[in-house]
C-alpha cells in the first residue's frame, strides 16, 4: 500500500497527488511513468512522474479527472492509501547533453513537462518554457516552473492571462528572434505535439515528444500501446515514452486513442462515481 503525503487541487478537475513511494523515488527520472491501481478493483492506470523527491522518498504525480480511474484516485484522501504504484517504468528522456532548450508544455502536459525542465536546469542548461493552456482558470504550475528555468513564456488560447495564442505561435517566434535552440521538448495534446514539430522540422531543431497511447500492462507484453515512429512498430511503455517528434505518425495515435471513446461516453453517462460527482458527492 502507498500513502498520500499530500494532496493539492491545482484547478476545478487537476490534482497533484505526493506518494510515499521511496524504491521508485530512488530510480526514477524524468520521462518514466508508474503505474497505478487505486483498488483490487481499479484499473491499471499510466501516470508520467511530475517530480521525485529523492530525500523523502517520495513521487508526485498530477492527474486530470477525465474517467471512472481518475474520478475514484480523486477520492483518496491525504494520509489515505492507493494499492499499487509501480514503477519507474519506460525510457528516461535522453538529453543529450543538450545546452539551450525550450519546453514545452500543453494543458495538463505542463505535469510531465515540468520534471524535464527541472533536470535541464539542474544539468546547467539554459531553458525556456513555453506552458500553454486554454485560459487564465486553468493555468497550472506558474511559481514551480519560474523557479527552475530561465524564461517563462505563458500563453493562453483566448488571451485571458500571458500572450493570446498558441504554444506553437510563441515558439515561431522565439526561433525566429534568434534562439538557437539545440532541443525543443513537448508534451500535451497529440495536435500540439505534432504542430511543435511541424514547427522546428525546417529548422533542424531536434524535437522530442512524450507519447500517451493507451497502455495495459506498461511492460511490453501487450502490444496496447504500439506506436508508428519512422516507419516502424515501437512499444511506447518500454521503447518510449518519449520519441523523435519529426518521425511519429500522430494521425494513426489519434485515431487509436479514439477506441474507447463511445464507452468512455457510455461510462460516464452511466457509471456511480459520476453521478455521485455531479451532485458533489464524491468528497
Ligand atoms: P488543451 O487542449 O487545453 O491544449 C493545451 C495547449 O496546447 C493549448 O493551449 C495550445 O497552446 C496547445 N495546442 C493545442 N492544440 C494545438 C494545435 N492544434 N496546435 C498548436 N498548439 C496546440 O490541453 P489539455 O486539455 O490540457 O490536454 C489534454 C490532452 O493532453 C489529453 O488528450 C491528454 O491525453 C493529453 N496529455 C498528454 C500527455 C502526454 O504525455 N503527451 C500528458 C498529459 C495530457
Ligand atoms: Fe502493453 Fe506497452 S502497454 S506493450
Amino acid at each position: 500500500m502507498y500513502k498520500i503525503v499530500k494532496r493539492t487541487q491545482l484547478n476545478d478537475s487537476v490534482v497533484r497527488i505526493e506518494v510515499d513511494a521511496p524504491e521508485v523515488a530512488a530510480k526514477a527520472k524524468a520521462g518514466q511513468f508508474v503505474i497505478i491501481r487505486v483498488d483490487e478493483l481499479g484499473e491499471r492506470v499510466p501516470f508520467t512522474i511530475h517530480d521525485v523527491d529523492r530525500e523523502n522518498g517520495t513521487v508526485t504525480i498530477i492527474f486530470q479527472i477525465v474517467g471512472g480511474s481518475t474520478l475514484l484516485l480523486e477520492q483518496v484522501k491525504e494520509g489515505e492509501y492507493i494499492l499499487d504504484f509501480v514503477g519507474p517504468l519506460g525510457t528516461a528522456t535522453e538529453f543529450e547533453g543538450a545546452k539551450n532548450v525550450c519546453v514545452i508544455g500543453g494543458g495538463v502536459g505542463n505535469a510531465i513537462a515540468y520534471m524535464s525542465a527541472k533536470t535541464l536546469h539542474e544539468e546547467g542548461a539554459k531553458v525556456d518554457v513555453i506552458a500553454g493552456f486554454r485560459s487564465k482558470d486553468i493555468v497550472i504550475l506558474e511559481d514551480e516552473y519560474k523557479s527552475i528555468c530561465d524564461n517563462l513564456y505563458i500563453t493562453t488560447d483566448d488571451g485571458t492571462y500571458g500572450e493570446k495564442g498558441f504554444v506553437t505561435d510563441k515558439l515561431k517566434s522565439l526561433i525566429e528572434a534568434g534562439n538557437n535552440y539545440d532541443l525543443v521538448i513537448a508534451i500535451g495534446p497529440i495536435p500540439m505535439m505534432k504542430f511543435v514539430s511541424k514547427t522546428t522540422e525546417p529548422y533542424n531543431i531536434k524535437t522530442l515528444v512524450s507519447l500517451n497511447p493507451i497502455m495495459i500492462d506498461g511492460t511490453g507484453m501487450c502490444g496496447g500501446c504500439r506506436v508508428t515512429v519512422g516507419g516502424e512498430i515501437k512499444f511506447a511503455c518500454v521503447d518510449g515514452p518519449d520519441f523523435d517528434g519529426h518521425q511519429v505518425d500522430y494521425d494513426e495515435l489519434m485515431s487509436r486513442n479514439s477506441t474507447y471513446k463511445n464507452t468512455e461516453t457510455h461510462d460516464r453517462e452511466n457509471c456511480r462515481l459520476y453521478k455521485a460527482a455531479e451532485v458533489g458527492g464524491t468528497k
